[in-house]
């Protein structure tokens, strides 16, 4: 880092943003593999948190490699990159008082810790999105499984690139077992029960 760059205190402080918008911004970090359900889920919740009144953003994989982090592949080292972006982005949004849905793979521990690390306690709430490999082959909504067994793609998550599953993430989430729904439902008790999701007098049923 450049020794002329000086951090500046805000005038409006973390506290007052997040009290303004009557809630308690959270990251909810859904990780798992390609085809697993991440984005359905990120969005099913950010959608049902919205509804409820809450103030909220949506960052997906897809969606932040065709801007942002266009300029990132596939490689241990991009995909570092890119997660620690992201950490970046959602530590700013949360500061701004939101409530915060992500979809990445997000592959390796250290990265996912790294995140929870720029958080305060409590703010960083990971969700692993979980079905077996070959569910998510067989769901293949994109086709990119096929070309990864194909050797067209190279290091494909799953299959030619590891993911390391979450050791103790504060949600669990079995998408072959259960419906986008039910996943739901679960993900919105553990929010309650960690006080992310409070009963918000602005709440509205649009
Ligand atoms: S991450 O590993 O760096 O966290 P990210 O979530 O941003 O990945 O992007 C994953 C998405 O990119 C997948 O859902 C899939 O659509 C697409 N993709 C393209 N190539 C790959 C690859 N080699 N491995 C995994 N996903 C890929």
């Amino acid at each position: 880092m450049n020794d002329n760059v000086v951090w500046h205190a805000h005038q409006v402080s973390v506290d007052q943003r997040a009290q303004q918008k009557n809630q308690q911004p959270a990251v909810i970090w859904f990780t798992g593999l390609s085809g697993a359900g991440k984005s359905t889920l990120a969005n099913a919740l950010d959608l049902a948190l919205f509804k409820a009144g809450h103030h909220t953003f949506l960052l997906d994989g897809d969606n932040v490699r065709h801007g942002l982090n266009k300029d990132l592949g596939f490689s241990d080292k991009d995909r570092v990159e890119n997660i620690r972006r992201i950490g970046e982005i959602s530590k700013l949004l949360v500061d701004a008082g939101l409530i915060v849905s992500t979809a990445f793979i997000s592959p390796f521990r250290a990265d996912r810790k790294m995140v929870r690390s720029l958080l305060e306690p409590g703010q960083f709430i990971e969700v692993f999105v979980d079905a077996p490999l070959e569910t998510c082959e067989s769901r293949d909504p994109k086709g990119l499984y096929e070309k990864a067994r194909a050797g067209i793609i190279k290091d494909f998550t799953g299959i030619s690139s590891p993911y390391e599953v979450p050791e103790s993430p504060e949600v669990y989430v079995d998408t072959k077992q259960n419906t986008v729904e039910a996943c739901i439902e679960t993900i919105m008790q553990a929010l309650h029960d960690r006080g992310v999701m409070s009963d918000n007098p602005e709440a509205t049923s649009q």
